[in-house]
């Protein structure tokens, strides 16, 4: 089963910043998530919300800000007992860590409350300049972009997210169009929608996994992956548990 870091090491690092992707990379983890949108001159930038405001010293919609404007603000101010500053990433300075690190990830489009114009064409853009297209796959609360998505590059995989209350049918839903991973809030995925998605052979990554009682679930669900706050912790219990069974 598959680690991913949810927004890099962001349990006990500021989220979605090169610091979090950093430690979390150096605990062994192979794979991150982390979301993308755009800036006022079409930056593809790697920040959870739309707004600034909880996670930086600034204030206003990221779509707002020039990549000039948005680099200023302190991506560390907020979080308890960091005191480094960290900037806002580029997806592109992302990818150049990512390349030279051979770090697979998990991008979230993130179009779900706003949609940015061309997000899944840019991004792509990113990859390919890169060389990622097999280290990458998508996701998306908004299932019309993951749909561009795969028009634009059908080589890169992508995951339907839905939230807590999940879908029933998800194997079939997702093999219907196409998305290759099904990716459910934890307290929405049941035996019965595991056993959807095996009978399409769609793949399950489960997020947010951050109790040991959801790591043990989602390991005897069979999940390809688990998307974490605390990648290290979930390492750990993995390699424990292979070398007793082993
Ligand atoms: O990939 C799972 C997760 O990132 C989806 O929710 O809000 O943390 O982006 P959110
Ligand atoms: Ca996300």
């Amino acid at each position: 089963m598959v680690v991913m870091a949810h927004r890099g090491y962001s349990g006990r690092y500021p989220e979605n910043t090169m610091l979090a992707f950093q430690k979390a990379a150096e605990t062994g983890c192979r794979w991150m998530e982390l979301d993308v949108q755009k800036t006022k001159d079409g930056v593809v930038v790697v920040i959870h919300d739309e707004k600034t405001d909880r996670t930086t010293d600034g204030s206003g919609n990221v779509r707002d800000f020039t990549y000039e404007e948005l680099k200023k603000l302190n991506a560390s101010a907020l979080f308890p007992g960091i005191a480094c500053a960290e900037h806002i990433p580029t997806f592109e300075e992302y990818c150049r860590w990512a390349s030279a690190e051979g770090i697979c990830t998990n991008i979230e489009l993130k179009t779900g409350n706003y949609y940015y114009e061309e997000l899944e064409k840019s991004t792509i853009e990113i990859i390919r300049a890169f060389g990622l297209e097999k280290q990458t796959m998508f996701s998306s609360f908004n299932h019309v972009s993951l749909l561009k998505a795969k028009e634009l590059a059908p080589e890169i995989p992508c995951g339907a997210l839905i939230g807590s209350k999940g879908i029933g049918n998800a194997g079939y839903y997702c093999s219907r169009y196409g998305f290759e991973y099904y990716h459910p809030g934890f307290g929405g995925l049941t035996d019965e929608i595991v056993a959807n998605c095996k009978e399409y052979g769609v793949g399950i990554n489960v997020w947010t996994v951050n109790q040991m009682s959801e790591l043990e679930q989602a390991l005897a669900w069979d999940c390809d992956g688990v998307i974490t706050n605390y990648p290290e912790v979930c390492k750990v219990w993995l390699d424990y548990k292979g070398r007793v069974e082993d």
